[in-house]
This record gives C-alpha cells, sequence and structure tokens, in this order.
C-alpha cells in the first residue's frame, strides 16, 4: 500500500459526509472517495448477509481505485460486518461505533441515552460495548427506525424534524438521561434539532471528529499519511489541492443536491 492512494469513505447514504468533512479538515492534502450505497439505504433495515455483501462490493470498488485505507463510516455496517471485513481484506479500516465511553464519562446524572438504528441497537458488538464500558450507569436505548430517512430526504429543519425527534428524545429526558449518544452517523446532520429539543442541560455526543483522528492514527501508524511524509516540504504540502469525489449507487440527481447541502454546510 503507498501513500499516494485516497481515502476511501463509504455509508448507506449521506451520514457519514459529516466524518468525511473532519477528515477533510484534518487532512487537507488527502484525496477522499465518498460512496453512499443511497440505492439500498436504509441498511438498518437489511439482514446481515446483505450488509456484508453490499459492503464487500464496496470495499472491492474503492480497491480498484486505490485506496489506501477504508472507513466504514455508518454504524450498522461497522456493527454488523467490519470484523468480517477485516478478515477478508487486508487494507486498513477504521470503523463507527457510539461514543458510550464519552458519555459515561460526562454523566451527572449516570443516565446515559443512545439513539441509533433498531438493529445497531440488537447487535452482540453494541451490547458488548455497552457491557464493557457503561459500568454502574443506566443506558436508555432508543431505537428510531424513521431517522435515517429523514436525513436522507433532506428534512432537516426545526420545522421539518422537530416532531419526529421529539418523540424518540423526550421519552429519554423524561427518564432523567442528562448525556445523548448518537449512535448512528445519519443523525449528525439533525444535530441542532435533537440538540434544541433535548434541551440545554443534555450534552449530546457525536463521533465525527474522533473517527477523523483515528484515520490519521492510523495512516500515521501505516506510515501512508501523505501530510506525514512530506514534513521536509511543507509548504507544497499545505496548498496542494486534494480532490473529494463523491460517488452514489442511488439517483444522481437527489444524491448531487444531497452534497450541495450537505457539504456546502460545512455542518
Ligand atoms: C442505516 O443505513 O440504516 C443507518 C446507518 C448508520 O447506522 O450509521
Amino acid at each position: 500500500m503507498s501513500s499516494s492512494g485516497s481515502i476511501g469513505v463509504f455509508d448507506s447514504g449521506i451520514g457519514g459526509l459529516a466524518i468525511t468533512q473532519e477528515i477533510r479538515k484534518l487532512l487537507p492534502n488527502e484525496d477522499i472517495i465518498y460512496v453512499a450505497d443511497s440505492l439500498h439505504a436504509p441498511y438498518g433495515e437489511k439482514n446481515d448477509a446483505f450488509i456484508l455483501q453490499r459492503c464487500m462490493a464496496i470495499t472491492e470498488y474503492l480497491i480498484s481505485q486505490n485506496v489506501k485505507a477504508i472507513v466504514v463510516a455508518c454504524n450498522t455496517a461497522t456493527t454488523s460486518c467490519i470484523e468480517a471485513l477485516r478478515e477478508r481484506y487486508s487494507i486498513p479500516f477504521i470503523g463507527t461505533e457510539p461514543g458510550i465511553k464519552p458519555a459515561v464519562l460526562n454523566t451527572k446524572t449516570g443516565i446515559i441515552g443512545v439513539l441509533a438504528t433498531p438493529r445497531t441497537l440488537k447487535t452482540t458488538s453494541f451490547s458488548a460495548l455497552a457491557d464493557r464500558v457503561a459500568l454502574n450507569i443506566q443506558v436508555e436505548l432508543m431505537p428510531c427506525p424513521d431517522l435515517v430517512q429523514q436525513v436522507e430526504s433532506l428534512k432537516l429543519d426545526y420545522d421539518a424534524a422537530a416532531e419526529v425527534v421529539r418523540q424518540y428524545v423526550q421519552p429519554l429526558t423524561e427518564k432523567g438521561v442528562d448525556t445523548l449518544v448518537l449512535g448512528c452517523t445519519h443523525y449528525a446532520h439533525l444535530l441542532p434539532v435533537i440538540s434544541r429539543v433535548a434541551g440545554p442541560q443534555v450534552r449530546i455526543i457525536n463521533t465525527e471528529v474522533a473517527v477523523a483522528k483515528e484515520v490519521m492514527r492510523r495512516l500515521n501508524h501505516a506510515k501512508l499519511n501523505k501530510a506525514d511524509l512530506k514534513t521536509a516540504d511543507l509548504n507544497t504540502a499545505s496548498t496542494e489541492l486534494a480532490a473529494t469525489r463523491f460517488i452514489t449507487s442511488g439517483n444522481q440527481t437527489h444524491f448531487q443536491k444531497q452534497v450541495d447541502v450537505l457539504w456546502g454546510a460545512g455542518f
């Protein structure tokens, strides 16, 4: 694997754009290829075999495009099959898991909430994570079957989203949750609405910055980081224009609109 390759990022749709934005900020010299498997979103409604098959197809496409690392920017795909991907391919995979640990460190009431797809919350890898890090903490799980579609259809502002968000968030705040984990990458696009519905006493934990830092750490560790290799020539490295390519398996016109709205917004 050489440092000249791109970073591949994929998600069932546009959830991973928030992570990609953070990677772009942290690693401005790296080319990125983003794949949205929009034709098959949401993954939360599919079974493990189907999700693995889609993740393998996308991985093989990204490898054919000379990527040097792949970010599985989807909690559902990460919990469902990242270990199977690591067994099959030698390329580094960086996954996304709900930020239970920072939530445990933050809570004062000892009650945290997790918003995620029903599939993520049912997986053994999610329960193992919660069991491992949330000792003596009450973890309230809230499956949110509608929220991925809400984001995919770009119904993101308060008027369009507050009602659907409230049905998931209010029962948690009524239970005394003071820390809320966004356990699906799509939900980052609803952060302002979720924060407003939850109220100022609730801290929202999302993991885009942590994932971007982990990407940087893994590239450095494997000596695959372009910027790192060019420290002797910082001017060139910092002015080099890196490309971000966006690819979808779904409707091109709708995807273009999604990217225009979300990539331009700067999250
Ligand atoms: C989904 O495709 O259902 C959700 C993606 C995620 O869990 O991040």
